[in-house]
């Protein structure tokens, strides 16, 4: 595990950032959370960490095999986490990288997916993946569709299962697989993030500590066009949605997506309106 993955800070320029992430297919941010920011999501997450048990129900047996039994999840995290909303959701950073990757291709982009990973000691090496396959009917070579991050909780570290990725494989043919030398060891302080292309192959490293959790969430956001990984809807119904800030509101997929000014048409309508605009005015 040689190779390496440039390191900035969530102060350095957007325009850096995306560089780092078209070259590498990945790159991590240091410092996106603030360390109070950090705390008070930390505060809100462990109640919550604590009524979950690594055994339980998935969709199919390909997540049963994908995630094992050694980790924690939280899901919903917009209904269950205030600061989830107003701190790293809506993150300037996060939505300015969305800005330059995602909003060429679809005339608003939406929250994909975040999902805290709690990765407890015995949690294996994670099946290297790309996220995009999840959008498997898309046909390649198509626009980005997917920005992805992993946000680390906790110090990530080669021991406790810090993320592995593999530089360059953004660009890679389909079928080649990464030799070991060609993984970097996403290593990183709490608060910071590894922020990655939906085409770049990654997967949750082995937790080879004795008693230590790899407390992390995956977050990614999708063309706006696209099914999300998460069905917010139901996940945050309009009943919690209503009380969140616009933008995230927005963000959850409660606003259509109107391609009007593309040539295009809309999606997402609620008897021919756009659901943001009946949160706004107590319709819905
Ligand atoms: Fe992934």
């Amino acid at each position: 595990m040689t190779a390496t993955l440039t390191h900035l800070h969530a102060g350095d320029s957007i325009e850096s950032i995306v560089a780092a992430i078209e070259a590498d297919g990945g790159v991590i941010v240091e410092g996106l959370l603030r360390p109070d920011t950090l705390e008070r999501f930390n505060d809100e997450i462990t109640p919550l960490l604590e009524q979950v048990t690594p055994e339980r129900k998935f969709l199919n047996p390909g997540l049963d095999f994908f995630f094992g039994t050694r980790t924690r999840h939280i899901t919903a995290v917009a209904s269950k986490s205030r600061t989830f909303v107003t701190d790293v959701l809506v993150h300037p950073v996060l939505l300015g990288l969305c800005d330059a990757i995602l909003a060429p291709g679809c005339a608003r982009y939406q929250l994909n997916l975040a999902h805290i990973l709690d990765r407890g000691p015995g949690a294996e090496q994670q099946y290297i993946h790309r996220d995009e396959l999840v959008w498997v009917h898309v046909p390649r070579p198509h626009p980005e569709l997917q920005l992805a991050s992993v946000i680390a909780l906790v110090d990530f570290t080669a021991e406790n299962g810090a993320t592995r990725v593999v530089p360059g494989s953004h660009r890679w043919p389909w079928e080649r697989v990464p030799e070991t030398d060609e993984f970097a060891v996403a290593a990183m302080p709490a608060g910071s993030a590894v922020i990655y292309l939906g085409s770049t192959l990654h997967g949750g490293g082995p937790n080879s500590t004795a008693d230590q959790w790899r407390r992390g969430m995956h977050l990614s956001y999708v063309l706006g066009w696209l099914r999300t990984e998460e069905n917010h809807y139901l996940a945050t119904p309009p009943a919690i949605a209503r009380a969140l800030p616009r933008q995230a509101q927005e963000l959850l997929g409660y606003a259509a997506h109107d391609a009007l000014m593309h040539g295009g048409g809309y999606l997402g309508a609620l008897d021919l309106r756009d659901p943001v605009e009946m949160l706004a005015d107590g319709s819905l």
